[in-house]
């Protein structure tokens, strides 16, 4: 266990699975205190278990929908309380789901930009209160989709497109207290519920490797390298940015097509 975290304090939103969680386990092996919040109480319990094991006990799981301003700052002050100042929030909550925008109803729609960018903006918002001023570093995770359309996935283009733009204005209203503000947006990443949705079949999945200039998915441990990094001294100048950890794939077209093969 390393102890570049010992004594701070990582809040994260939408912590019970996938690449949220691996970056909570990061963390709290790097001896960060942890608070997680989902919306099922079985989940978030499971998980919070799994990081006090890594941590000593210094994890609290805290049911919450980030759709809930109230509930979202009710966790944020039990882990004040808890651990005192928060050093870094990650707002990953988010869901998906394939679908054309004729086969979308407004209310499917709706959900996803609610889930994904007004909880962020929820979660955010709602932590300010709650931060070490100076030196507090908050995370969202987007997606490639913001920048790129993408077939069957206008909700999350257009939510995570939202988080981009939210993500620089934070930056820049927030920077002067010393709160930095930034987003990683993740390629495909292995084992995640994100991908199984995306890729359930072995062909869709050989088909999106095939096009990742690094010709594999990413893995869960990369993007939490980057989420430490974020809340490291060394990114104490990083701010407003969105942080591509996607082995390539948002510089174009990887798998080599255009020229018959020649990018293979
Ligand atoms: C069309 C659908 C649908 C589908 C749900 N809806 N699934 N419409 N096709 N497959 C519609 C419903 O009919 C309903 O509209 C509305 O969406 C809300 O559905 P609920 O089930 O009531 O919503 P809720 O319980 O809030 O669940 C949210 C959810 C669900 C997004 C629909 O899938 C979920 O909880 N997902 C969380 C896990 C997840 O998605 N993880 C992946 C994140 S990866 P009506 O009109 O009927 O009321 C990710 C990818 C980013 O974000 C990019 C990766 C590269
Ligand atoms: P995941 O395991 O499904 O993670 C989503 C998390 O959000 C779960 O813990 C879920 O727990 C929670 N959540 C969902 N709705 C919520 C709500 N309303 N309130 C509170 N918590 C909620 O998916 P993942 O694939 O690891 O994705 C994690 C993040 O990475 C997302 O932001 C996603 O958009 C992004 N991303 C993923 C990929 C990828 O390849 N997987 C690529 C790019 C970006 P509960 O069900 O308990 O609420």
């Amino acid at each position: 266990m390393g102890n570049s975290q010992a004594g701070k304090t990582l809040f994260v939103a939408g912590g019970s699975s996938g690449i949220n969680l691996g970056i909570a386990r990061r963390f709290a092996l790097e001896g960060a205190n942890v608070a997680l919040i989902s919306r099922s109480p079985e989940k978030i319990a499971a998980a919070a278990a799994e990081i006090s094991a890594l941590n000593g006990g210094r994890a609290i799981g805290v049911a919450a929908d980030v759709r809930d301003y109230d509930a979202v700052e009710a966790a944020l002050k039990q882990t004040h309380d808890r651990f005192g100042d928060i050093d870094t929030v990650l707002s990953g909550a988010a869901g998906n789901f394939v679908a054309p925008a004729l086969g979308m109803s407004a209310n499917g729609f709706k959900t996803v930009v609610d889930i994904d960018l007004i909880g962020t903006f929820n979660v955010l918002r709602a932590s300010y209160a709650f931060l070490r001023k100076p030196g507090a570093s908050l995370i969202s995770i987007t997606a490639g989709q913001a920048t790129r359309a993408s077939m069957f996935q206008a909700h999350v283009c257009a939510a995570k497109a939202g988080i981009n733009m939210l993500t620089q204005c934070l930056a820049l209203e927030w920077g002067p207290a010393g709160v930095r503000v930034n987003a990683i947006s993740p390629g495909p990443i292995g084992d995640t519920e994100g991908m199984a949705r995306l890729a359930p079949t072995p062909e869709a999945e050989a088909r999106i490797k095939a096009r990742v200039p690094m010709r594999r998915y990413g893995t869960k441990d990369e993007i939490a390298d980057m989420a430490l990094f974020l809340s490291s001294d060394g990114a104490a100048y990083v701010n407003g940015a969105i942080i591509p950890v996607d082995g390539g794939s948002g510089c174009g077209d990887g798998g080599g097509d255009a020229l018959g093969g020649l990018g293979d």
